[in-house]
């Protein structure tokens, strides 16, 4: 924290802190308490939660194009390598500049649409979205398909359907719910000896600020043994990084990758299958490096709504029930890296990046590096209110929960009994809950 800048913004964050908590306290004093658990008190990170997630990357554009902005801060020269590295990510590549004969879409916004989550899935896929995952029990790829099936292409290995199995549910009060949960099938190709896993395109936005967290910051929160005997352990997933050294994983729904960089080059290799050298004849050499620019420097969009009573009321019963303990709340102070933009910006993208056991109804069976089945990466909340923007709506790692509230409902295992204390608020309480995520 020696930088001038991270230390004006220190202060900014007291003054706000302190606006905030006031402001907090007279709410809180009126609201009187609604159930079981006691009515929030001034919890200490409420303050934090209401600034800008992103530091001075943020956007405040919250339309169409919310996911697709370059971070705000940046100078002329990185808005322009930014600019370099927008034109592969959003060409279709055709067979001509190095699409596979057989992939699963013709280009990044096939996908993550707008930079926001994949469509579907509905019945067939035949169009890009969700892919799926393929190995033997122990996570290695299949000999026979590789690591992701194939469903596009000349070469496709088989054509992907998804159903939808329904299970309904009630809250203690009564209020009846309906959970879905995927049933996947694939024409053409025998998989039913292999662990699948089905996995939606998440937003591609504020990567470079989660590479930016220190390593130390991560492991300061693993309590892998649960040793506070809070029920929530979490740990840090094995990665490689870049130098091909390990590293701690962060990004993916099993945080199975260590950088951007790693992530981009999967994505050109198993989701185009793409020649590089056909490729860079059309984009240059460094098109692999300008795409992981691009990608590492979009802009994070801002929370909206910050001074509406009711943000700040489900604020504090996100962290009354305990979804801060993973979603953590306090903010981070991002090292020092080589874009300056990036470096030493105090964020809040609401996760601890480490790897959490969820219980057996998000389970995939399918291992990814460190993780098990049952273990997935705290998924980062920043921008989530905004997911509908790009035209379609859905969460989680498949994206089965048709709303932010089923997104909770699904929870269990560690997160158990943050979501059965969500299930036992009174339904007011519960609305101002979704009503915080809805504007972050
Ligand atoms: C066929 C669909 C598809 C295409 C095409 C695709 N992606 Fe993805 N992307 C995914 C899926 C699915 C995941 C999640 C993977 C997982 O966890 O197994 C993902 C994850 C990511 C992530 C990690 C985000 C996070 O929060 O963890 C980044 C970054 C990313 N993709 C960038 C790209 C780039 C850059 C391209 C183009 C070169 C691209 N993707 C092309 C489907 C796609
Ligand atoms: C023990 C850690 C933990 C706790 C506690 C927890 N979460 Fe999560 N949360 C996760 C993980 C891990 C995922 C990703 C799961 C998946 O995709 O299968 C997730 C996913 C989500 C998602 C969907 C994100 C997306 O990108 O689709 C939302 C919304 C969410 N959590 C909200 C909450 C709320 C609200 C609470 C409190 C009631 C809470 N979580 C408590 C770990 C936790």
């Amino acid at each position: 924290m020696s930088r001038p800048g991270a230390r004006r913004l220190r202060s900014l964050f007291a003054v706000a802190g302190l606006i905030c908590l006031v402001g907090l306290a007279w709410l809180l004093i009126d609201r009187g308490p609604a159930s079981t658990l006691t009515t929030p008190v001034l919890a200490t990170a409420a303050p934090e939660l209401l600034l800008r997630s992103g530091g001075s990357t943020t956007t405040v554009h919250a339309g169409e194009r919310a996911f697709s902005l370059s971070a705000r801060s940046m100078g002329l020269p990185d808005r322009i390598r930014f600019a370099d590295g927008d034109v592969p990510f959003e060409h279709p590549f055709s067979p001509e500049d190095g699409l596979g004969a057989a992939h699963n879409a013709d280009g990044c916004l096939g996908c993550h649409v707008n930079n926001g989550r994949s469509p579907g899935p509905d019945g067939f896929v035949a169009d890009a979205g969700p892919v799926l995952l393929l190995g033997l029990a122990d996570g290695s790829p299949s000999p026979e398909f590789g690591q992701q099936l194939q469903d596009r292409g000349m070469g496709a290995d088989g054509l992907l359907t998804v159903e939808w199995l329904e299970k309904p549910g009630t809250y203690p009060d009564g209020t009846a719910f309906s959970l879905r949960s995927p049933v996947v099938s694939v024409d053409g190709a025998d998989v039913t000896d292999l662990a699948t896993s089905l996995r939606a395109a998440p937003p591609v936005f504020g990567g470079g600020l989660l590479e930016a967290i220190s390593v130390d910051d991560l492991r300061a929160m693993a309590d892998p043994d649960d040793t506070d005997g809070d029920g929530v352990s979490g740990r840090l997933q094995e990665a490689t990084g870049d130098d091909g050294t390990p590293a701690a994983g962060r990004f993916g729904w099993k945080a199975q990758h260590a950088s951007i960089l790693a992530t981009t080059r999967h994505a050109f290799d198993v989701d185009l299958h793409l020649d590089y050298d056909l490729a860079a004849e059309r984009f240059g050499d460094d098109f692999l490096d300008d795409t992981a620019f691009y990608t590492r420097t979009v802009a994070v969009p801002a929370l909206r709504d910050r001074d509406d009573p009711e943000v700040r009321a489900g604020a504090a019963w996100f962290v009354q029930v305990g979804c801060a303990a993973c979603h953590r709340t306090e903010p981070y102070v991002t090292t020092v890296v080589d874009v300056q933009a990036l470096s030493d910006e105090v964020i809040t993208p609401f996760t601890d990046l480490l790897l959490h056991d969820l219980g057996p109804g998000l389970a995939d069976d399918l291992p990814q590096g460190g993780a098990s089945g049952s273990e997935w990466r705290t998924a980062p909340l920043w921008g989530i209110g905004l997911t509908g923007v790009v035209g379609h709506e859905h969460y989680l790692h498949d994206g089965r929960a048709r709303s932010l509230e089923e997104a909770i409902l699904w929870h269990g295992g560690e997160a158990e009994s943050a979501r059965d204390a969500f299930m036992g608020l009174a339904a007011p309480d519960r609305a101002l809950i979704l009503r915080f995520l809805s504007a972050l």
